[in-house]
């Protein structure tokens, strides 16, 4: 691939959460710039209609692309508790009700596991790329456990109960860097930046 695909390279990333645009723009490097529905004046909220983290992303993606003819991508992040089946999952986000905080969540995720030995866990994020009006997948995934109380003050969403194998720290108490080397969403968006650097 010449470096002149990837210079000034614009992608809309179907997200407004700051957190998020930050994580992925800090994989992509320079290079790339990353634009929020914001940035593009999209202020609707976009349907989520699936039970998959694919088909959520893809309809994300598509809803932006059919409307603005744009290069963009969608992610679609789920944490799944062993001992709770696989809940919160697509659930994620409003797992304690349609307009929880992320404390509520992680009270009701603490709540359910209270007295639960297994605490086995998985973050799983599903990227969906449309380029040029072809659809790609990419998927990132770290296993941990859920801890038993809040550690750490950083990160967003369920990052300070969550401790990732092979660490005895939550997300929480990571540094950005730190937490995008071994992320769900910093291994998927690996696979991006690196499928986009190989065209
Ligand atoms: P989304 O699909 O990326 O919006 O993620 C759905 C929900 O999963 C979010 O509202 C958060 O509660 C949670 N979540 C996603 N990514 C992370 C993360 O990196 N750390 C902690 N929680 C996350």
């Amino acid at each position: 691939m010449s470096s002149s695909f990837f210079e000034n390279m614009e992608l809309v990333f179907a997200t407004n959460n700051k957190h998020k645009l930050e994580e992925i723009q800090n994989s992509l490097g320079s290079k790339v710039k990353l634009l929020s529905l914001k940035d593009i004046s999209f202020f609707e909220e976009i349907p989520e209609d699936f039970e998959t983290l694919k088909e959520n992303a893809q309809q994300k993606a598509r809803y932006i692309f059919d409307r603005y003819k744009i290069n963009c991508f969608a992610d679609d992040t789920g944490l799944e508790i062993e001992s709770l089946n696989g809940a919160p999952g697509v659930y994620s986000a409003r797992y304690a009700g349609l307009s929880c905080s992320f404390e509520d969540n992680i009270r009701k995720v603490l709540k359910e596991l209270d007295g639960v030995k297994n605490r086995v866990a998985q973050f799983k994020t599903v990227i969906a790329l449309i380029l040029d009006g072809k659809e790609y997948f990419f998927e990132g995934s770290v296993d941990g456990e859920i801890l038993t109380t809040n550690k750490g003050v950083g990160g967003f969403g369920y990052d300070p109960i969550f401790k990732p194998n092979g660490f005895d720290k939550s997300f929480a108490e990571m540094g950005l860097d730190e937490k995008n080397k071994i992320s769900h969403r910093g291994l998927a968006s690996k696979k991006l930046v690196d499928f986009l650097l190989n065209r």
